[in-house]
């Protein structure tokens, strides 16, 4: 990075973009709460509502159950479906707008359902807000960012991720004496209007605006978020990479984009298929498993909860000085070691006693590898691998196959463990991760310090041999 010209306007212009960024990461609250708030509710909703019907049709309980879990993460499926184009469409910043007032009406909605079937709704209209902000949230904070802290600044939606699930598994612990589960649901409402009340001061992100052939605008917010002497090259690399295809899902299948799309579905689905929301959904059930009684369970999940925004934190410090992909395998092999200890926790006879706290510290050191790599890495690598003009749409696609396979795994977890048992079933998980460590070994690039333009300029050179229209690709600078 060249030095900032004058020093003092350089560092103001520097935190300028530190507090868009921070601002943008409240996506990633909206999208942790959910994840962490729904299991202490439930257990109180049960009690207000005869889960016995839906829309007058008899349901299974478990059913009825399952559906206002699962509610949540079939909306998030179709925002993060619709995102990624209504991103390219609507812009960044007011994709962020919209899906902060979905949020927050889904999360009202929740507070005041009257029955089961408005529940349902609510949770359905607030997942849509958790999956537009899972798109817009790092694609947003990836564009306005200088490379050089790139990935801390993504990385600050995964850390507000895991601050989320930890905030909602307080906020159930404070609220259930009264079994409040109305203002735990409702809660979520907090964060998406300090979201949308700070991100209408926001400016939007230069690139798309320079899409939009709004140069001029581009160039200002440039302006106001880099040191003078590096906005003329910035705005020259994104002007040499726009080109013009239309940014559907066709342009996705293009040769030259393909192995990056590859990249993204296998880092989405491995990401979820090695199990790490079984922890962050069912930690409590686990640990109840191994003769935990109940507030033992409960403190010992805000533990593991901890555990994961603090190695998320070391994760933000380090992403941009290691580079991605030593996070990324050194997480996978810790995960996949912790998976097959866990297995051989629960196998293993004898160890009544010692069992709890064997499979908490476990479980602790597996969310922590998980912390350190494949969390942040995934929702970082996903904002920059892609060229702009599909940059949007591929987010989308790719957060859709996240949020399904979340869903899926969410699902499938305690029929796995009546098959398997939970050492079979962590075994299996281990199985996986261990595939995903060579699915990463082999595939994924390091993205570490260059800028956007950069990496896409390297995506033509490797199919192209020279850029897409023949002209020499865009000079590599490294900020
Ligand atoms: C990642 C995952 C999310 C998970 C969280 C746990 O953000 O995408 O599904 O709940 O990490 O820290």
């Amino acid at each position: 990075m060249s030095a900032p010209s004058a020093g003092a306007t350089a560092e103001a212009r520097n935190s300028f973009v530190y507090v868009a960024a921070a601002l943008a990461a409240l996506n990633g609250l909206l999208f942790g709460f959910d994840t962490g708030v729904i299991s202490g509710a439930m257990l109180y909703i049960r009690e207000t509502f005869e889960l016995a019907t839906i829309l007058g049709y008899a349901v299974n309980p478990s059913y009825i159950e399952g559906i206002i879990v699962s509610g949540a993460m079939v909306g998030a499926i179709i925002g993060a479906a619709f995102g990624g184009r209504l991103a390219d469409r609507l812009g960044r910043r007011r994709l962020i707008l919209v899906g902060a007032v979905v949020f927050f009406v889904g999360s009202l909605i929740m507070a005041v359902a009257p029955n089961v079937e408005v529940l349902i709704l609510g949770r359905i209209v607030d997942g849509i807000g958790v999956g537009f902000a899972s798109v817009v949230g790092p694609l947003y904070i990836s564009e306005i960012s200088p490379p050089k802290i790139r990935g801390s600044l993504v990385s600050l939606n995964q850390l507000t991720i895991t601050s989320g699930i930890l905030i909602a598994y307080l906020v159930n612990y404070a609220l259930s004496s009264g079994g409040r589960w109305r203002w735990m649901l409702g809660l979520g409402m907090v964060p998406a209007a300090v979201l949308f009340l700070g991100m209408v001061f926001m400016p939007e992100s230069p690139r798309w605006l320079y899409e939009q052939g709004r140069e001029a605008d581009a160039r200002e917010v440039l302006a106001r978020t880099r040191a003078e002497s590096q906005v003329a090259d910035e705005l020259r690399e994104i002007k040499e990479t726009i080109r013009t295809e239309s940014g559907s899902l066709r342009d996705l299948l293009q040769p030259w984009v393909r192995p990056m799309l590859v990249v993204g579905i296998g880092l989405a689905a491995f990401q979820q298929i090695t199990g790490i929301n079984t922890v962050m959904y069912y930690a409590p059930t686990i640990l109840e498993s191994t003769g935990f009684a109940d507030t033992a369970s409960i403190l010992a999940t805000v533990g593991i909860g901890a555990v994961n925004v603090a190695l998320t934190v070391v994760a933000v410090l380090l992403i941009d000085r290691t580079g991605r992909r030593p996070l990324l395998l050194s997480g996978l092999a810790g995960m996949t070691v912790m998976l097959a200890v866990l297995g051989a926790v629960f196998y293993l006879p004898g160890l009544s006693g010692a069992l709890g706290w064997l499979a908490t510290g476990s479980l602790m050191l597996y969310v922590a590898s998980f912390a350190i790599g494949l969390g942040p890495v995934f929702w970082l690598m996903i904002s920059e691998i892609y060229p702009m003009e599909v940059r949007g749409t591929a987010m989308g696609v790719v957060t859709v196959v996240n949020w399904a396979a979340n869903l899926v795994v969410s699902l499938t977890f305690l029929r796995l463990v009546d098959v398997f048992g939970q050492s079979g079933t962590f075994w299996l998980y281990g199985v996986l991760t261990l595939l995903a460590l060579l699915f990463c070994y082999r595939l994924v690039p390091e993205t570490k310090g260059r800028s956007l333009e950069a990496i896409e300029a390297d995506l033509r050179e490797t199919a192209f041999g020279t850029d897409a229209d023949g002209s020499p690709p865009p000079a590599k600078t490294d900020d």
